[in-house]
């Protein structure tokens, strides 16, 4: 596939059947795909036609939310797919009320701080990130622990925009 090909670059909420694409993507780009959650509730792709190029997936846990699962083809990176990625799933967070996120990361640190999260020691990590697949086993004990808190962003998560903190 080559960058500006076929068709209009859409972002959409993603569905049961991006699935196989969204794990092909995954994988090409190392990426852990054996928990990936069934249904892919409060994920987002991006498609060029019938191809699917990005995907960013947010999992609500526990009153809190786990970013993962973000990768860009490589014939697309460079082109704020990404961002704009991150910005459907800041969105459904922010409409879900969640008050902090974290993700865990050994090759994107600088994107994710650039997007304001900041590098959380593991041993301060909820039980709920303790106890997810990604932290217990599926992302190397070298991987970045980032938090993205609603403190951080200075608003509210919520829809009204008002600030709780
Ligand atoms: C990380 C990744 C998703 C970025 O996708 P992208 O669409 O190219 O990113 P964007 O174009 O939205 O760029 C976002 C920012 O990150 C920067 N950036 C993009 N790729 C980068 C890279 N490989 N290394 C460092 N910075 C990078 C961009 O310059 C941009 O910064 P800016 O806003 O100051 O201009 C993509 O490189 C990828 O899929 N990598 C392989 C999978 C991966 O590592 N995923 C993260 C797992 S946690």
């Amino acid at each position: 596939m080559t960058a500006g090909g076929q068709g209009r670059l859409e972002y959409l909420p993603a569905t049961p059947r991006h699935r196989a694409a969204v794990v092909a993507l995954l994988s090409s780009s190392a990426l852990p795909t054996e928990d990936l959650p069934a249904t892919l509730d409060h994920f987002f792709v991006a498609q060029v036609g019938d191809d699917l190029i990005g995907v960013i997936g947010l999992e609500l846990i526990d009153g809190g939310g786990l970013v993962r699962s973000l990768a860009v083809a490589p014939a697309w990176q460079g082109r704020k797919v990404a961002h704009q990625l991150w910005g459907l799933a800041l969105a459904a967070a922010r409409a879900a009320a969640v008050r902090e996120l974290f993700l865990l990361t050994t090759t994107a640190e600088r994107i994710f701080a650039h997007w304001g999260f900041a590098r959380w020691a593991r041993d301060r990590a909820p039980a709920w990130v303790r106890n997810t697949p990604e932290f217990r086993s599926l992302c190397p004990d070298t991987a970045a622990l980032m938090r993205w808190a609603v403190e951080a962003d200075g608003e509210s998560l919520r829809p009204s925009g008002r600030s709780t903190v």
